[in-house]
């Protein structure tokens, strides 16, 4: 290697262990489920929680699992603003604080979403292969969410 390329690339060694240290503050929950979680504001069956929990939490939740990579940058910035707007859009742990009217509406959202397969993100998915919703599971998540609806009438 001459000495130039030789120079760039520790240049590149030394950014990316600079970029390391640029750590943000972590969606973690220890655990806690929160009075405003969707499961204490409805009857969520065991095993929609467990696809909700294992496919949708990491990014719509106070609580995010997080992976070995999460704490590697440039992903750790990726993941984490996926983390901040899907919070934004829908967030399972503060359920409880939406209106009637948005927990409908955020309730027919996630049934198109999952119908038409937009989520869980497919980006996420590449790493997650356990998040992936079968046919079934789609099924399972669609009843319990009509069977709401028919609640509520
Ligand atoms: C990797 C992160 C990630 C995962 C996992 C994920 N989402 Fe999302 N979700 C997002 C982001 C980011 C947005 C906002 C931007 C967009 O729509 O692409 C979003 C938007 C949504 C919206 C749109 C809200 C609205 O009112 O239009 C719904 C509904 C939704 N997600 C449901 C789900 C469900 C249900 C799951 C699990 C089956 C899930 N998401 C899994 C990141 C994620």
């Amino acid at each position: 290697m001459s000495r130039s390329i030789k120079n760039i690339f520790f240049g590149f060694v030394i950014i990316f262990l600079i970029v390391q240290m640029i750590q943000p503050v972590r969606n973690i929950d220890y655990g806690q489920v929160p009075s405003s979680d969707i499961s204490k504001v409805y009857q969520v069956p065991g095993n929609v929680q467990s696809i909700l929990r294992t496919s949708c939490y990491d990014c719509h939740s106070n609580g995010t699992n997080y992976p070995v990579y999460a704490y590697i940058q440039p992903l750790s910035f990726f993941l984490e603003n996926h983390i901040k707007e899907g919070k934004k859009e829908l967030n399972f742990s503060e359920w409880g604080l939406y209106s009637q009217r948005k927990q409908t509406h955020k309730l027919e959202a996630i049934e198109n979403q999952i119908k038409q397969r937009k989520m869980p993100l497919s980006s996420y998915l590449y790493l997650h292969h356990d998040a992936k919703l079968s046919d079934d599971k789609i099924k399972e998540v669609v009843d319990w969410i009509e069977s709401i609806h028919t609640e509520d009438k």
